[in-house]
């Protein structure tokens, strides 16, 4: 997705623009761009196709640009192909206005045309030069300051943006605008620092501010004034980010996606911490900052997941571990598919939406949705401050950190961890587990992050067993109930980062079709995890077996038969059967890693594919 940032002090704009859109490039983009104004001469706008690297070139690393406000852009395209010309920032045709965004303007076309009606020309094929276009046409039109140039422009378009604005008659300003978007702003020693997210900011400052839905803003150096959308002035709090600069970078890591992996231990502990709190040496479940009471939960009948991507699996996984520890029907759903399909909500559903980044636009739409139907919604969500941890009614905020990789690995376990607590939480107040149950598995929940360090260790082993299959064309990932739900995510790591086809399969389903697609040296992977399903998926990973397949074999401590069986096996260490996903999804990561690695891909930026889908 788009990136933008913003700075206005007593610094030089340009090298903190890029520096800023460096901490961004996660999110995806194909062009870049900056407008640095000096004083109150015209903005310098200086733009380019292709890697961040290109436009610090261009610019000198931002010596080239003078001035100490200015705004920049990373552009993912969804209107206009990628190209200099269509890349941010755009501008009015006096340069009046120029201006940045993240988001969709639904309605541009309309808007568009509104314009040319009233002379207004158009360069570029975007949607944000529309926008930029009409609050240009606005600030003329009724002879008004930026603010109400930009509520006005708020109120006609549809759609979602983050925006930062800069005018000629305002120097030493940048207003900003939200609506659905994130977008972040920090103060600190005089000056003022904006961002889509906040690795733009965090080496700046910890101390942020998140601007509200149809929220604006006036930046200027080293304050910010808020306005709601009659343009009257609103407080806001400041959040502190508890993350540190250093989290958001490698780490001495070779990607951020294998540091990530390695830092699960203690985000899956960090989190398990959150909501599990030791009273008189008993672990006990505390959901007072989710804001889920027992009655709360004891009052819902129905649970409705829905989610995209790897956390759509963790939905599928939470649907069996809820629906065996507490006997409420749980249904779970990809969010695109959910917005539009007129959903069936009985009365006492609790929605629950999943979500990394708080800002997948279908999930997000499926919350609205979900909410329109007066249904309760959980958000289950990893950024602070994100969109749908704030129009969610209650959020259980997990602790993964910034997760840069567009792979997500910690993120996805730590939603783990709270698809497991929802669980017990809701056995807990329906009265279907005994305390004596409840505090067994919260025991063996905390046993996890060490059970998951040690799998980490196993690393060495599983890079030799990928590089075998740097090659391979087809990967096949089977297992049965949460074995499935594993296989599902296990086959998502190795697509997403490898390029590498593969499928996720029910086990029992592979003689309906698929296992025609073995051949000689085909891998499959086996996941077995839940002791009653063993000996069913052996039989299936004999039967491709002897159809060629190579096979390697997920299962636990002491199921020592199946290498009878598979070619390779990696062997976790036992847990309660509800959190085997935890573990076993680990060499399923590694797997995934370590064939991109060995193919020389782009493991944290993969081809096509950004960090946060905020369009549809
Ligand atoms: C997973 O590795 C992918 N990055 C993707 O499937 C992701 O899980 C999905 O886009 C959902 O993102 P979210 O959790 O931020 O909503």
């Amino acid at each position: 997705m788009c990136g933008i940032v913003g700075f206005v002090g007593k610094s030089q704009a340009a090298p903190i623009l890029l520096d800023g859109l460096s901490k961004l490039e996660y999110r995806g983009y194909d062009s870049a761009g900056i407008a640095v104004r000096d004083g109150d001469a015209e903005p310098v706008v200086v733009k380019a196709k292709g890697r961040l690297k290109i436009l610090a070139e261009k610019t000198n690393d931002g010596a080239a640009v003078k001035g100490t406000c200015g705004i920049g852009h990373t552009r993912w395209a969804t209107h206009g192909e990628p190209s200099e010309n269509n890349a941010h920032p755009h501008c009015s045709d006096d340069m009046n206005v120029v201006g940045v965004h993240n988001g969709i303007i639904e309605n541009y076309q309309e808007l568009k045309d509104k314009l040319i009606r009233h002379g207004y020309t158009f360069y570029s094929q975007t949607d944000t030069e529309v926008a930029i276009k009409l609050i240009d046409y606005y600030y003329k039109k009724y002879q008004v300051g930026p603010i109400d140039a930009i509520a006005k422009t708020m109120v006609r378009v549809r759609g979602s943006y983050a925006l930062a604005v800069m005018f000629k008659d305002y120097p030493g300003e940048i207003y900003a605008a939200r609506k659905d978007s994130p977008m972040v702003i920090g103060v600190t020693g005089g000056e003022t620092f904006m961002g889509s997210d906040v690795p733009a900011i965090l080496k700046h400052t910890k101390d942020i501010y998140y601007i509200g839905n149809l929220e604006m803003a006036r930046l200027r150096a080293g304050e910010v004034t808020f306005f709601n959308l009659d343009g009257d002035e609103v407080q806001k709090d400041i959040t502190e980010i508890k993350w540190d600069a250093d989290a958001a970078e490698k780490g001495g890591f070779e990607h951020f996606m294998i540091k990530e992996i390695h830092e699960q231990p203690k985000v899956v502990r960090d989190t398990i911490n959150s909501v599990v709190k030791d009273v008189n040496g008993k672990p006990e479940l505390d959901f007072s900052s989710v804001g889920l009471t027992d009655e709360d939960l004891a009052g819902f009948d129905n649970i409705i997941i829905t989610a995209c991507g790897s956390a759509y699996h963790v939905g599928v996984v939470a649907q069996y571990v809820i629906e065996d520890l507490t006997r409420v029907p749980v249904r779970v759903e990809v969010a695109s598919e959910f917005r539009y399909r007129n959903p069936i909500l009985p009365p006492n559903t609790l929605v629950v939406i999943i979500s990394q980044s708080g800002e997948t636009a279908d999930s997000l739409a499926a919350l609205r949705e979900a909410r329109n139907r007066g249904c309760k919604t959980l958000g289950i969500v990893n950024v602070v401050g994100s969109s749908i941890a704030r129009e969610a009614d209650y959020v259980f905020q997990t602790l993964a950190g910034p997760e840069i990789a567009v792979a997500t690995t910690k993120a996805y376990s730590t939603q783990l961890i709270a698809a497991y607590s929802l669980a017990i939480a809701l056995g807990k107040a329906k009265g279907v587990l005994s305390e004596e149950k409840i505090t067994e598995l919260l025991t063996e929940m905390q046993t996890l992050p060490d059970k998951i360090s040690k799998l980490i260790e196993e690393k060495d082993r599983i890079q030799w067993f990928s590089s075998k299959f740097a090659n391979a064309k087809d990967v096949f990932y089977i297992g049965r109930g949460i074995d499935y739900a594993i296989c599902l995510e296990g086959s998502l790591k190795l697509k997403e980062v490898s390029y590498i086809h593969s499928e996720a399969y029910a086990a029992g389903e592979l003689k309906h079709g698929t296992i025609s697609l073995i051949e000689d040296g085909t891998l499959v992977v086996g996941v077995l995890t839940q002791s009653q399903l063993f000996e069913k998926t052996i039989s299936n990973m004999v039967e491709v077996k002897s159809r060629g397949a190579y096979l390697c074999g997920i299962t636990s401590y002491g199921n020592y038969s199946i290498e009878d069986t598979a070619d390779f096996t990696v062997f976790i260490p036992k847990t309660d059967e509800h959190f085997a996903t935890s573990l076993a999804v680990i060499p399923l990561q590694l797997i995934g890693y370590y064939i991109s690695v060995s193919k020389g891909l782009d493991v944290d930026k993969p081809r096509n594919l950004a960090k946060s889908v905020t369009v549809e």
